[in-house]
């Protein structure tokens, strides 16, 4: 058994419970930010762009947000609108007026970086096994868009049927500078050595200022900090609630629930991170985060970028304890959130 099966292993059983069966890491939350760009600034804006501590900083100047404090992340592209990951769900969100747009990277079986959340490939397409297993040729020969049709038929569109897997460069190239992307490295005990390359792109395309990177991975995000440290990173986490005591275990132990996480505690996040990705809600509907925890990232100049956030209640509220942006899979309802205050 490999390192990376040992991890494997280790990893499934935490994902399992985290997620169910068929996803893989925290995936999936109901519930899960920033960047001073927007979706359609200009090079020039974008030039103007200080660094990543700066911009940490400046977005967390004001206590309350105002309507540009907050960062509209369009979860897998607008993937409440089209297929989570392929152009249709991009396009989507640069037309809604992202400021970020998310995708999940792994690497292909040939070493390509691609956008994809599953570890899985059988729910958003008609292949069948791990996505690691597969080569680039592969994959493309796949439909990533006709499984959302089928499931939600009141969104379905024709144009939808056949959409390709895409890979970080090709979004990259498609897309251009003028576009925000919140990269994750995704499944990190599957994906080995996924940093390197990501930063090289990154640097070759010289879209320092146009990129976050998240992960759930410690590691991975200090690994990337030693790398470059101009890019901009944001720790997500994950706890999950014990159904009997109530108690929050962080799932890759990166920290304690959030009421007994302590100074040392965001410092040592601070020291590699500008900001911090938590969610909301468990499973089980309980909210493991709360204004005063908002607070005190802030405090710690730590932006705070939570994930999945869909209803416009939980928008409103979030927004009013102090977050610096949210994950939507509907950046449309989250923008009409932010013009309505
Ligand atoms: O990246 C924030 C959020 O996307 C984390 O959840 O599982 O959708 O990648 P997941
Ligand atoms: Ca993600």
């Amino acid at each position: 058994m490999t390192i990376k099966h040992i991890f494997s292993v280790a990893a499934l059983a935490g994902l399992l419970t985290a997620c169910g069966a068929g996803n893989n890491e925290p995936a999936d939350m109901e519930n899960a930010e920033n960047g001073e760009n927007e979706v359609n600034q200009s090079a020039d804006e974008a030039a103007n762009n200080d660094d990543h501590e700066n911009e940490a900083n400046q977005e967390n100047e004001a206590d309350t947000a105002d309507r540009e404090d907050v960062k509209v992340i369009a979860h897998r592209g607008a993937s409440g609108h089209a297929p989570e990951s392929t152009t249709h769900a991009i396009d989507k969100a640069i037309e809604m007026d992202a400021d970020w747009i998310e995708l999940d990277i792994q690497i292909t079986a040939d070493g390509h970086l691609v956008a994809f959340h599953d570890d899985e490939i059988s729910r958003t397409t008609d292949g069948e096994g791990e996505i690691g297993d597969h080569t680039l040729d592969e994959l493309k020969e796949l439909d990533q868009g006709s499984w959302f049709n089928e499931e939600y038929p009141d969104r379905a569109d024709e144009s939808f049927e056949g959409a390709e897997i895409l890979t970080l460069e090709e979004v990259f190239e498609m897309y251009g500078e003028d576009v925000n992307y919140y990269i994750e490295t995704k499944s990190t005990y599957l994906n080995e050595g996924m940093e390197e390359p990501m930063v090289q792109m990154i640097e070759d395309f010289g879209y320092e200022e146009n990129v976050i990177i998240q992960s759930f991975h410690q590691d991975s995000l200090q690994e990337i900090a030693a790398m470059n440290n101009e890019i901009t990173l944001v720790q997500l986490l994950w706890w999950e609630v014990d159904e009997e005591t109530g108690e929050m275990t962080e799932w890759l132990d990166i920290v304690p629930a959030p009421k007994d996480m302590t100074d040392a505690d965001f410092e040592a996040i601070a020291d590699y991170a500008d900001g911090v990705g938590p969610h909301l809600t468990y499973y089980d509907g309980t909210e493991v985060i709360d204004e005063a925890f908002v607070q005190t990232l802030r405090d710690h100049d730590l932006m705070v970028h939570v994930y999945t956030v869909n209803e416009e209640d939980e928008m409103e509220r979030l927004i009013d304890w102090g977050v610096t942006g949210l994950f939507t899979d509907f950046p449309d309802r989250l923008q009409d959130v932010l013009d309505n205050r």
